[in-house]
């Protein structure tokens, strides 16, 4: 079973004090010895994008470059904080489906690997273009999305990509593009999934779309990338992917397709991220309002808002008192109903009590609403060792 926490009791509590609260903390082993658990278990043939928008914070994206990772980027400025890596070209990624013409330029400038959402993506590139420039076609497909939390949207009409009934007329229409070449597809289709099972078989579908597209119009797959979606624990007693069983099925799949010859993306964000970071935050005082405890907290959505958008809490623990059975309604300090991160079970919390939010390496600081009320930004510590 993964920990859901990075740092120990007394690690959060010199943290706290040496920087102050609210705070992340990012630990370096955790960030290391996660990126080193998942590309050991896959096959040699998977090149693994970590997916920035998941944790931007420059000494994250220097530790997994350092273990050979490539990025998959979402924004001009994602673009720059991998470009500041000065990695050799092929490891950077550029996804999205409002790509403007200075971040297509910007990618074709860096030599940047598109993943291109619809026929603007492909238009404005050959216009940029003077050389052939290879992309990928991201795909919405038309199969069953296990996604039950939003952050794709499940298979009915999407943003992203091109459908998938619309793809032949557009590698048509793409045929007589000056410069730019589809070589790779891009399917996202799975969100937190711990199940190896299902991730699989929602990587086996994608496979048996790229060959269907394959044999039908003679494309040529030098990538086919998978997307992220590898789950991880929130919750006491949820199980971790089985990495073993995930990579053995990859392994599996590629095999059942010898037909492809090219390399398998996956870009994981939440996986490789989440678990190397704490949000920590005092109570600032306790209410009880009309049989609810509220604890109010230095921090809410404004740091940490996948509560919010998901339903799901992060785990969070009291630092140094143990185990309770006391229910509080942890909220933040905004001025809205919505400044919610929880209901849980905890010791009686007291103002200046210490909370640790677990496995907020991913989708923390860098998602919430920082400037909302124009709180000060949390800092963000990273822990070498
Ligand atoms: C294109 C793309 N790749 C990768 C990811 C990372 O997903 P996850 O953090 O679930 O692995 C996302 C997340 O939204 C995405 O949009």
């Amino acid at each position: 079973m993964t920990p859901l926490f990075a740092f120990d009791d007394a690690t959060c509590r010199d943290l706290a004090e040496a920087h102050g609260t609210p705070c992340f903390a990012y630990s370096a082993t955790v960030a290391l010895s996660g990126f080193r658990a998942l590309r050991a278990a896959l096959p040699a043939r998977v090149r693994l994008a970590y997916a920035v928008k998941a944790n931007p914070h420059p000494d994250l994206l220097r530790t997994f470059a350092n273990l050979g990772a490539s990025f998959d980027c979402a924004s001009i400025g994602e673009l720059d904080r991998v470009g500041a890596l000065e990695l050799p070209p092929g490891r950077t990624f550029f996804a999205g489906p409002g790509k403007r013409e200075a971040e297509l330029a910007k990618a074709l400038a860096l030599g940047v690997r598109v993943q291109a959402e619809g026929w603007e993506d492909l238009a404005r590139l050959d216009a940029l273009a003077t050389e052939p420039v290879a992309v990928n076609l991201r795909v919405h497909p038309a199969f069953d999305l296990d996604e039950g939390n939003r952050i794709i949207g499940g298979t009915g009409p999407s943003a992203f990509g091109v459908d998938e009934e619309e793809v032949p007329a557009l590698l048509a229409r793409a045929a007589a593009l000056r410069h730019v070449r589809i070589r790779g597809l891009h399917v996202f289709a799975a969100s937190n999934q711990r199940e190896a099972a299902t991730l699989l078989a929602i990587h086996g579908a994608v496979l048996a779309l790229a060959k269907r597209l394959h044999e039908a119009h003679a494309l040529i797959l030098e990538q086919i990338d998978l997307g992220g979606g590898l789950g991880i624990p929130y919750a006491p007693g949820e199980t971790s992917l089985d990495l073993v069983r995930f990579g053995q099925g990859l392994s599996d799949l590629v095999a059942d397709h010898p037909w492809f010859t090219g390399e398998l993306i996956l870009e994981p964000g939440r996986f490789l991220a989440g678990p190397c970071g704490v949000y920590l935050a005092r109570v600032v005082r306790i209410k009880e309002s009309r049989g609810t405890r509220f604890a109010i907290l230095e921090g809410g959505i404004n740091h940490l808002i996948r509560p919010l958008l998901t339903g799901q809490a992060f785990p969070v623990q009291a630092v140094g008192k143990g185990e309770g059975e006391v229910l509080h309604t942890l909220a933040g300090p905004l001025c809205t109903g919505l400044d919610r991160l929880g209901e849980v079970r905890l010791p009686a919390l007291a103002p200046g009590d210490l909370l640790a939010f677990g496995q907020a390496g991913a989708y923390g600081r860098n998602e919430a609403m920082t400037h909302f009320l124009s709180h000060p930004v949390p800092p963000e510590v990273w822990v070498a060792n």
